[in-house]
């Protein structure tokens, strides 16, 4: 219990590093939470503050989330080989490290959405999300990035082609040797992801929603 809380602090810390905000404060001195869609994601930072500081954001939300899971991976095997710990514990340790793994894909995904630096408010986490994938299984990842570039080619919308990308990893894993932890990181995250884009779809559903190079309808 003590390395499932640590583990889980440190993926929910590495998710919770506000690159977005930090992005709007240094280059413009503004809170981008109070411009276009309000989210801290990249597509906001790009239609606020431009293409190279989105690309410098959607690299590191790319990497906190494959940071949180490489960490994971390392750290609950180092963990349970400590001496203190090895006699202390009557389960079987390796088959409980990928749960302590998708936990920990969870914190992260959960940090970069409700950010303990930003009143816990935040990005969409489809971003960090890509980064679990390609750390957990890189060709899921791969498939659901290429899943968002075929949207976003033929839609020019942003929301939508990251929930397909989302949907498509849920179909991936699933159809790949992957364990039931991984499993269901996955189906959770990506709902997750889903479930944030709530005001997207609304604006989707009424045909308001901006393509790329539009200038968003400020959203709650
Ligand atoms: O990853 C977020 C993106 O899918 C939508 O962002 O700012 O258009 O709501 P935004």
């Amino acid at each position: 219990w003590i390395a499932s809380t640590v583990g889980l602090a440190i993926a929910y810390l590495f998710g919770s590093m506000p690159t977005g905000y930090l992005a709007g404060k240094l280059l413009k001195g503004i809170d981008i939470r109070e411009h276009g869609s309000k989210s801290t994601g990249a597509t906001n930072v790009l239609r606020v503050l431009g293409k190279w500081p989105a690309l410098v954001v959607l690299l590191v939300d790319v990497l906190k989330g494959a940071a949180a899971i490489v960490f994971a991976r390392w750290f609950y095997p180092w963990f349970i080989t400590l001496p203190f710990v090895t006699p202390s514990i009557p389960l079987d340790l390796q088959a409980w490290v990928p749960w302590a793994v998708c936990l920990a894909g969870i914190a992260v995904l959960l940090g970069h959405g409700r950010s303990i630096w930003l009143n816990f408010t935040g990005g969409k986490s489809a971003a960090t999300g890509l980064g679990v994938l390609l750390a957990l299984s890189w060709p899921v990842g791969v498939g659901a990035a290429a899943a968002f570039g075929a949207v976003l080619a033929t839609s020019r919308i942003v929301s939508l082609s990251s929930m397909v990308a989302a949907l498509t990893a849920i179909a991936l894993i699933c159809g790949l040797e992957q364990p039931l932890a991984y499993r269901l990181l996955v189906i959770a995250g990506s709902t997750y992801v889903v479930v944030r884009h709530r005001a997207n779809i609304q604006r989707l559903l009424a045909g308001t929603e901006p393509r790329l190079g539009q200038s968003s309808p400020e959203s709650k």
